[in-house]
């Protein structure tokens, strides 16, 4: 079989109802991302990263996989699909793909303050009070400034693949918008995404739709 590597950003999720990071003006739900999403902004305040990730995973708890992500699992029939998100929700996971590497963490895991203890929390909350290997426990999330452990193997998945897919991501966060660069010199490439995506060489195949009508057109060609 085929290997259907795709690499999926906060658009893939967006029709499942969870906001992207940079269509609203900077802010992701409200929020600026240094006082979210780095680990000062923990340092300065954790309360407020639990609430704003303990809000997120019930969110998550809420949402549904999307058509994209069905037809995705449902591709496996076709091909071996690989997929690496960046995305740290749930929901390739919850329509059935089978292979998805999460290069930025998961929602529903906490970690001790070195990462060296992972532990499967479901959609509860992390309470303020809660330690893991006698840290503070905090999400497992990777915020920005921080090590991608995920991303060497990433790039194997990468080098490997006979055809790329990228969907619903900006490519404005390195390593993974670097990843592209990693496809054999002959492996064709699609980029699914409603609106335009800067730099994207000339030789990669644009869909210019959403996720899930994206894929639809994207099926066709590649099971024609
Ligand atoms: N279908 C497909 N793509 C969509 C849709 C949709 N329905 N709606 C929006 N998009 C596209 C946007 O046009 C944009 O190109 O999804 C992309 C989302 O880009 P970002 O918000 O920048 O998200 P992403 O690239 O995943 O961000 C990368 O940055 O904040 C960090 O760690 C966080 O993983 C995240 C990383």
């Amino acid at each position: 079989m085929k290997k259907l590597v795709v690499l999926t950003g906060a658009g893939m999720s967006a029709e499942s109802g969870i906001s992207t990071f940079r269509d609203s003006d900077g802010l992701w739900e409200n929020h600026r991302v240094e006082d979210v999403a780095t680990f000062g902004g923990w340092l300065r305040n954790p309360e407020l990263v639990l609430k704003f990730y303990n809000e997120r995973r019930r969110q998550l708890a809420e949402v549904q996989p999307n058509k994209g992500h069905r037809i995705l699992a449902e591709l496996e029939k076709n091909f071996d699909v690989q997929i690496i998100t960046q995305n740290v929700d749930n929901l390739h996971e919850r329509a059935s793909s089978s292979q998805v590497l999460h290069l930025h963490g998961e929602l529903t895991k906490a970690c001790n303050l070195s990462k060296t203890i992972v532990e499967d929390i479901g959609y509860r909350d992390i309470k303020t009070n809660d330690t893991l290997g006698e840290t503070q426990m905090r999400p497992f999330i990777v915020w920005f400034g921080e090590a991608v452990p995920e991303i060497e193997n990433a790039i194997k998945i990468v080098e490997n693949a006979d055809i790329l897919v990228i969907i619903g991501t900006s490519l404005k966060v390195y390593p993974a918008a670097g990843l592209m660069s990693y496809a054999p010199e002959l492996c064709p490439i699609y980029c699914i995404d409603p609106k335009e995506v800067d730099n994207l060489p000339d030789y990669v195949h644009v869909i210019k739709k959403g996720a899930s009508q994206g894929l639809e057109e994207l099926r066709k060609i590649l099971l024609k």
